[in-house]
Parts: structure tokens; sequence; C-alpha cells
């Protein structure tokens, strides 16, 4: 037996199948054969899409872009959690090899009143980009690029920034919250610029304005399920959460 036929897996897959928002879905069952153990979950869906597609069937809609874990596009919620359970990887990083021959995998877009189905594994994150408009930015002059050492930053400081700019605003935190809140994406974006020098000038504007918008797009209140936490593929911390009340607090006797 040659090693492609030894490892090769068949799988059952019951992908949701939505036209568009309007239409109610419903769930569909593919057989995917010949799955390599080192394919990703997203070349596992590119052979079932071409076989679709050889088929004159509509194939399968998802989003992707970097396929590297960087851009937070890929977004399917499989087995019932966002990016598939595997610590801190995002879909397109997860591998065939996780699961097992025989296997049935239920595939599902984020499910969140805030971002709504576009089509089929494809929602609209656009309210993660009013929030960011809202206020994750510093627009303070800050003048042309500084000397490295020109404005000082202690290390636990700077550690703690790019900790919490980790975050690839994928909107798995507000898919697996029961509330459907954004506040893991939310705190990790108002944290990072509220500790560094260049962003504590406009901190407490800035903590009113996100929270805000977070309101408006209709993310739900965050009633510490941590739910977030365990589904963000970049091991978020709920501290950051902690850090956004605690800013939006001081924000209110500014
Ligand atoms: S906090 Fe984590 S789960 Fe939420 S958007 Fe950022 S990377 Fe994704
Ligand atoms: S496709 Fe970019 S993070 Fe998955």
């Amino acid at each position: 037996m040659s090693h492609h036929e030894s490892n090769s897996m068949t799988l059952t897959l019951h992908v949701w199948r939505q036209s568009g928002l309007n239409d109610k879905g419903k769930f569909d069952v593919y057989e995917a054969k010949d799955v390599s153990p080192d394919q990703s979950f997203l070349e596992m869906l590119d052979v079932v899409n071409e076989e679709l597609i050889k088929a004159g069937k509509d194939p399968i809609a998802f989003d992707h872009d970097c396929r590297e874990g960087i851009c937070g596009m890929c977004s399917q919620v499989i087995n019932g959690v966002p990016h598939g359970g595997q610590d801190r990887t995002t879909v397109c990083q997860l591998h065939m090899r996780t699961f097992k021959n025989g296997d049935t995998i239920f595939i599902e877009p984020w499910r969140a009143t805030a971002f709504p189905i576009v089509k089929d594994l494809v929602v609209d994150r656009a309210a993660l980009d009013t929030i960011i408009q809202a206020g994750g930015y510093t627009a303070c002059h800050t003048g042309g690029v500084a000397d490295g050492n020109a404005i000082l930053v202690p290390k636990d400081i700077a550690d703690y920034a790019m900790d919490a700019a980790e975050c690839i605003g994928c909107g798995a935190c507000a898919a697996s919250c029961p509330n459907g809140s954004a506040m893991l994406f939310t705190s990790a974006k108002v944290a990072q610029l509220a500790v560094l020098p260049q962003g504590k000038a406009e901190a407490a504007t800035r903590v009113k304005a996100m929270t805000e918008a977070l309101k408006e797009c209709g993310f739900g209140n965050c009633s510490n399920h941590y739910e977030c936490e365990a589904a963000c593929p970049k091991g978020i911390n709920v501290k950051f959460i902690a850090k956004l009340n605690r800013e939006f607090q001081k924000s209110l006797f500014e």
C-alpha cells in the first residue's frame, strides 16, 4: 500500500448552505474523499469545491485570505466550536490530521447578531471595522519616525501591548459568546493603545467611543462566560476586558 493510500481519509461533511440573508439555510451533506492528513481544513474544502464545480453545482462559499493565521478572514464553526477548538489555531491552520478516517464534521458560519450571513460560511464582519473606526487608532500628530529610543517604553508595557496586538480581528470571540459580544476584540484594541505613550492622550475618548460603537453594532454585553478566550486563536486574555472596564471607569472622570 502506498503512503498516500494508507493515510487518506473519507469524511462526511454537514455544511451550512444559505444563499443569502433572507434564505432560511440548511445543512447539506458531502463526502470528502482522499483527504490527506497533511491538508489544511481549507485545502480539504478546496478539493470538495473542485468536485462540486466539475459536477456543475454551486461551490461552498467560505472566507479566507492569508491561510497562515494572520489575517483573521477564515471564519468557520467546526463541530460547534469557532476555528475547530485546537489551541491557538485558526481554521486555515487546522490540519486534517486532527480528524480520523470516517469522521462526520459539522461546518457552520459565525453566528452572531452583528455578523449577518452573506452566503454559506461567509458572514459580514464590517461591524468590527466600525468599532475600529470609532477609536482604534491614534489621531494626534506623532511627527516623523522617531529614533527607536526617543520614546521610552518599559519592557513589561511593550510586552503587554504586543500581547493585545496579537488580535487578528477574526470575530471568533463574538461567535463563541452566548451574548454575541465582541468585548474581547474591543478590549484588546483599547488595552493595546491605552498603555502606550502614543495612545494614552486619547485613551478616555477612545474607550467611550469604542464601547458605544460596540453597542450600536448589535453586539451583546459581556457577562463573563470566558468562551471568547477559549475560542480565540491568538490566546487573547480576558484580563484585557478587565483593563477595558478600568479604562471606561477612568474615562467617566475626564
Ligand atoms: S480577540 Fe481573538 S477571537 Fe476575538 S477577534 Fe481578536 S483574535 Fe479573533
Ligand atoms: S485565512 Fe488568514 S487567518 Fe485564516
